[in-house]
């Protein structure tokens, strides 16, 4: 399958990359190079950057060159991207490559090397070498019966395994690349299988094609669970574990006065599984991502008001308001949804085994339409609130409403939380507002704990404009925090205050200095854009100089990484422990000594709990 390197070269060179990807993601000018939404997941603020010879995202990590952008967005194998390339540049592709094309064609589909690879890993799970991964499945609860059924699997001791097996069965290196389960290096050539060592959970369509697989660590390693990558067959945005037997289930033909099996969304592939061995046979999961508008449209094909479960901790119900956003748009008569909230650090898997199926049936009967939660979301929290807290929430509760596309059904929640709002604030008894809050037992543990949810996302939003307050005030630090500042979820005006920063630091103006970039966004009229975070004492105005203390940079990158930590403590946690790793293998120099001491001095506050936002 070699190609010839030169030809290679000469085929990059002559193939503009921007025009090849502009023809599938709309592309604007970022300094000397162009951004995009990102069409490898979904985003809706771009973090895609396109380079000369190269792509990279920063939210979700794909990178690669012409070549492996038509492979990746297209579902071609290396050789037919090159084809593809070769003819639209007017290039010959040498013969030898030819050949290896037509060796593609002739050879075995993705599905048939996934299906031949799931035919290995589940049979080692009953040998020798699988008998960890057997033993610890039958640890968590599963029996024979449920691991064979979900084809649940083990996934060879070492790297090198997967490939020697399959190679003797014709298939090449380059084929399981395509299938998902081979990582890609830059030039888009296999190198290295992506699971082992893993139990291995296969991924099926919602008709139960196999078209990946998950994998998870035995114990704690990290990362605990790994996914494969998009291919042809595989979109992580449309796909959900489990949509086949729940759509099986509920479709299946049943005696009179036995209702269907609640389509239930939980999160991880083990709750999925506890859940059907537990009789709950609809339950589904994202593959650790939120829920996308293609799954919930997905969804609705099976069931009307399908049950999201989320931990009852403040992340889950982060994770609860953000799942009504998404859904609100989309919402018609018969295309709603209901919500569960779990016990506090609870997931449906150690639920059914703690406390047994009658307590978890429980709850999902206890499931609360959107509208209800909604309400408690926007207002749960508040008792007594002034005139100004008043008009504010009424703002709120008219606002996700006009989010809903649909006019009469748009109106109808209109009403139905006005009616709740005056219910509860403007009648005589003030305090029988309790039997509003989204608890019952059944979700938020109080309305104290719901005030928390609803003051949380101004936080939030607090702490983003933090983050951006003092990159404008020392925009030397873009560079260092371009990648973290990418993966935050900022609202739109936030956003375009990002993107000013991401193109100031592109043109590559000297000095870096406050001064600079502010004549820069005057120059380039974005001085209404920045006034999205800006305020009188931010002191961004009196900023005139040029000149910046290396101190007091030093200290400002500590105090970035301080609250961006705050943000998402545990997300911070894992990227220290990572760089720490990368830092040691790689023997990173004094430079990234510098940028990953700033990291490691601001997780020492966050654990001490020093120095709130107030500090500021
Ligand atoms: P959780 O971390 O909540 O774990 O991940 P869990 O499902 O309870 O897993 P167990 O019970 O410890 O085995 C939820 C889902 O998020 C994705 C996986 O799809 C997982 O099922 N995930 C999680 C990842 O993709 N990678 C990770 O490292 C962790
Ligand atoms: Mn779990």
């Amino acid at each position: 399958m070699a190609i010839d390197a030169g030809f290679l070269d000469e085929l990059r060179a002559r193939t503009p990359i921007t025009s090849v990807i502009g023809r599938r993601v709309k592309l604007t000018r970022s300094g000397r190079n162009w951004k995009g939404c990102c069409p490898f997941h979904g985003e809706k603020t771009p973090s895609f950057y396109v380079y000369d010879d190269h792509f990279h995202c920063f939210g979700c990590g794909v990178h690669g060159d012409v070549i492996s952008f038509v492979m990746q967005s297209e579902g071609r194998s290396f050789p037919e991207a090159v084809e593809e390339l070769a003819s639209a540049a007017g290039l010959e592709v040498p013969a030898q490559t030819r050949e290896s094309r037509e060796a593609v064609v002739h050879a075995r589909s993705l599905e048939d090397v996934l299906n031949a690879t799931q035919a290995l890993w589940a049979q080692a799970l009953y040998q020798p070498e699988g008998r960890a991964g057997l033993d610890y499945l039958l640890g968590r609860g599963l029996t024979r019966e449920t691991i064979a059924s979900f084809g649940l699997g083990w996934a060879g001791e070492g790297r090198g395994a997967l490939a020697t097996a399959l190679e003797r069965e014709g298939i090449t290196p380059a084929q399981m690349a395509e299938a998902g389960l081979m990582r890609l290096d830059e030039e888009g050539r296999p190198k290295g299988e992506l699971f082992w060592g893993r139990v291995t959970f296969p991924i099926r369509d919602r008709k139960g094609r196999l078209v990946s697989f998950g994998g998870r660590i035995l114990g704690d390693g990290q990362p605990k669970y790994l996914n494969g990558p998009e291919t042809a067959l595989f979109s992580k945005r449309r796909l959900l574990f489990g949509l086949d037997r729940a759509r099986a289930a509920v479709r299946a033909p049943r005696p009179k006065g036995v209702s269907a099996p609640d389509l239930v969304v939980v999160e991880g592939y083990m709750d999925v599984i506890a859940l059907h061995q537990a009789g709950f046979t609809g339950a589904v999961a994202p593959l650790g991502t939120a829920l996308t508008p293609e799954q919930l449209e997905v969804l609705w094909q099976v069931d009307r008001a399908p049950i999201l479960c989320f931990d009852g901790d403040a992340a889950g119900r982060r994770a609860a308001v953000k799942a009504a956003q998404t859904a609100l748009p989309l919402l018609k008569a018969d295309h709603t949804l209901r919500f569960c909230l779990l016990p506090e650090g609870e997931d449906p898997d150690s639920l059914v085994r703690s406390r047994g199926v009658q307590t978890v049936a429980g709850l999902f009967e206890g499931a609360r339409g959107l509208s209800d939660v909604l309400f408690d979301l926007l207002a749960g929290g508040m008792v007594q609130p002034g005139p100004e807290e008043r008009a504010a929430l009424r703002h709120k509760l008219t606002e996700s409403a006009a989010l809903i596309e649909d006019k009469t059904l748009a109106s109808e929640y209109r009403r139905t939380l006005l009616d709740r709002f005056f219910e509860r604030f403007r009648s005589s008894g003030r305090g029988k507002g309790g039997s509003a809050s989204f608890s019952g037992g059944k979700g938020w543990r109080d309305e104290s704990d719901a005030a928390a949810a609803f003051v949380l996302m101004d936080t939030t939003r607090q702490r983003q404009r933090l983050l951006l307050v003092l990159l404008l005030r020392y925009p030397a630090l873009v560079p260092d925090m371009e990648e973290a500042l990418c993966r935050l979820d900022l609202a739109a005006d936030f956003a375009a205050v990002r993107g000013a920063l991401l193109d100031f630091s592109a043109e590559g103006l000297q000095p870096v200095s406050a001064g600079n970039l502010r004549r820069w966004v005057e120059q380039n009229g974005l001085h209404e854009t920045i006034r999205a975070v800006m305020r009188e004492e931010d002191g961004y105005a009196a900023q005139q100089d040029d000149v910046v203390d290396p101190a007091q940079l030093v200290s400002a990158r500590t105090q970035w990484w301080h609250f961006y930590g705050l943000l998402d403590r545990a997300q911070f946690e894992a990227e220290v422990e990572r760089d720490i790793a990368s830092f040691t293998e790689k023997n990173g120099d004094a430079d990234q000594w510098q940028r990953l001491q700033a990291r490691l001095e601001a997780r020492e506050r966050l654990r001490r709990g020093s120095l709130d936002d107030s500090e500021f």
